[in-house]
């Protein structure tokens, strides 16, 4: 191995167990087009602040070009003991162009150059993650507005609670999706900023000119301490935290399409292109994919963990323990891409049963409430309405009847309020219709909600 870049001050060569030990190599080298896009905007501030000639600065950008290209191939030999990819980039352009390439860290540390190499990274990766959310949400919108008519029972405790829409209760998923979009948006506020300039911690002593790097790497602001700058990751912390309650989200659409997908609910049938069978049990047909998915979530509440413990109670200002960011940075990424890539083709391919949503509304007295309702209509006060629902439902059970099936005489035992225009009043169409308020689940409010959202959608904003 070649002499350090650093190895001035050392006699001795470092053991072997500490170049590994050391080394983030095998895993930041995902950054290296990053690294070396913010590496030409350094050159070309190092040009303005005179320190390197026009043709010097020409001679670096391409000499970096080239150990893009030769990384990008796949002919770049990653060795742990260049350390990091900012180190073999550097090392590879002096290998390429000389002595000249070790002009390009003036007034520059690895500080801020990494920190600079995960805010572009980050950048590019949540507007990527941006634009599968919106596949997502497209994708819900879809299947609510096919099956605009469909009715289920709408559950609390896991219980079966009041008859809803279908498509009002994807549409909820819209609305978490929504928001998760917007926390994504927000914090990429805050990674859009340049920290280069901060060198170690103290600032750079050049001149250079801040602007004009944040303007060539398309960065909206500069830091404004060069300590802050180098030390924190809070805008990974936010972004993993975005992720995490985003899967959050993943999560219980997942456990809600077990759920429907088991004989108990068969309220859906997920595609077997997006099922898997049992090694031993043939009849199986398993929801893995959602399985994954709510499982998944789990690792990114990991990874947030982790880098919120590396990050507490570390002193000011660059510690090496912020090496230990980026796998868990990384992960976040691919996990939350891979979930976010395969769960709309899978709710697009999925059958919706909506005999065996609609059959489910029949029983468990969902429209306990709407008999309440009708009377507090006729004038008695809600609590008294709820007990004489709650004696019918009693009564319902002991005799083994829905409400919608029983006689008015039956009725009028409990309450004489009670007219012949009941059994419609407790019916399901009546009982969704009859939630007309707004953000309710009647079918003129959703077809609205629905319009709504496929015009947001269409902007390509939320
Ligand atoms: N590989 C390092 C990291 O990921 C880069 C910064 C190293 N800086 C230093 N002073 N050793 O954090």
């Amino acid at each position: 191995m070649k002499k350090k870049l650093w190895s001035g001050r050392f006699k001795e060569a470092t053991h072997g167990l500490v170049d590994e030990f050391n080394a983030s190599i095998s895993f930041d080298c995902r950054l290296f087009r990053h690294d070396i896009r913010g590496s030409a905007a350094h050159a070309a501030a190092l040009e303005k602040a005179g320190v390197l000639t026009g043709p010097e600065a020409g001679r670096i950008t391409r000499g970096l070009a080239a150990v893009e290209k030769e990384m990008a191939s796949g002919g770049f030999a990653w060795k742990a003991g260049h350390e990091d990819v900012h180190m073999a980039v550097e090392a590879r352009l002096i290998e390429l162009i000389g002595p000249l390439g070790g002009k390009l860290h003036t007034g520059r540390s690895r500080n801020d150059q990494v920190a600079l190499d995960i805010r572009l990274y980050l950048k590019d990766e949540i507007y990527g993650i941006i634009s599968l959310l919106h596949g997502l949400k497209k994708t819900l919108v879809e299947v609510a507005s096919a099956n605009a008519d469909c009715v289920m029972p709408g559950y609390t405790h896991l219980q079966r609670a009041q008859p809803v829409l279908l498509a009002h209760h994807l549409l909820a998923y819209y609305e978490m999706f929504k928001r998760d979009t917007a926390r994504l948006f927000d914090a990429l506020e805050r990674v859009d900023e340049l920290p280069l300039g901060a060198g170690a911690l103290a600032g750079s002593p050049y001149n250079l000119d801040r602007k004009l790097v944040a303007r060539l790497l398309g960065f909206a602001r500069v830091t404004e301490n060069s300590i802050d700058a180098v030390s924190d990751r809070d805008f990974t912390i936010e972004f993993i935290s975005a992720c995490a309650i985003m899967m959050m989200h993943i999560s219980r659409l997942s456990e809600e399409l077990i759920l429907w997908s088991s004989q108990e609910f068969r309220f859906v049938e997920l595609s077997d292109a997006f099922s898997t069978g049992s090694s031993i049990m043939p009849q199986k047909k398993n929801p893995d994919v959602c399985e994954l998915g709510r499982g998944k979530t789990g690792r990114i509440y990991g990874n947030l963990t982790a880098i919120l413990s590396v990050m507490k109670a570390l002193p000011l200002a660059y510690n090496k323990d912020m090496q230990e960011d980026k796998e868990p940075l990384f992960d976040t990424v691919d996990t939350v891409k891979a979930v976010l890539r395969i769960y709309p083709p899978m709710l697009a391919s999925m059958r919706v049963r909506k005999d065996e949503m609609r059959s489910a509304c029949e029983t468990g007295f969902l429209n306990a409430t709407d008999a309440a309702d009708y009377l507090v209509k006729k004038g008695l006060p809600f609590r008294d309405a709820h007990h004489v629902a709650g004696r019918l439902v009693a009564y319902c059970i002991k005799k083994g009847k829905t409400l919608g099936a029983l006689e008015l005489v039956e009725w009028r035992g409990f309450s004489k309020l009670f007219g012949p225009d009941i059994t419609k009043a407790v019916s399901i169409e009546t009982s969704v219709a009859a939630r007309r308020i707004h953000g309710g689940t009647s079918p003129a409010n959703v077809k609205k909600r629905l319009k709504e959202v496929m015009a947001e959608l269409k902007k390509g904003g939320c």
